[in-house]
């Protein structure tokens, strides 16, 4: 889907550009544009990027959860 339409930017784009590091607004509007024209995607790409931030601590907490079952294994 289109979050921001000024700059043709789809949150799949937003999700790649936060795994390769853009993990702010500010980056992410260095990246790929987002919010640098009207704005009004800003809310949504913030609340994209809050979600890759949850699901990174998400998967991050389970390997963390499974690294000494892995090693004792
Ligand atoms: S919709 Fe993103 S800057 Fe206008």
């Amino acid at each position: 889907m289109y979050v921001c339409v000024c700059n043709a930017v789809t949150d799949c784009q937003i999700r790649q550009a936060y795994c390769e590091g853009a993990c702010s607004m500010r980056l992410l509007r260095q990246k790929l544009g987002v919010a640098g024209c009207c704005g009004r995607c800003a809310p949504c790409a913030r609340d994209l990027l809050v979600e890759c931030r949850q699901e990174r601590d998400r998967a991050e907490a389970i390997a963390a959860a499974e690294a000494p079952a892995a090693a004792t294994a």
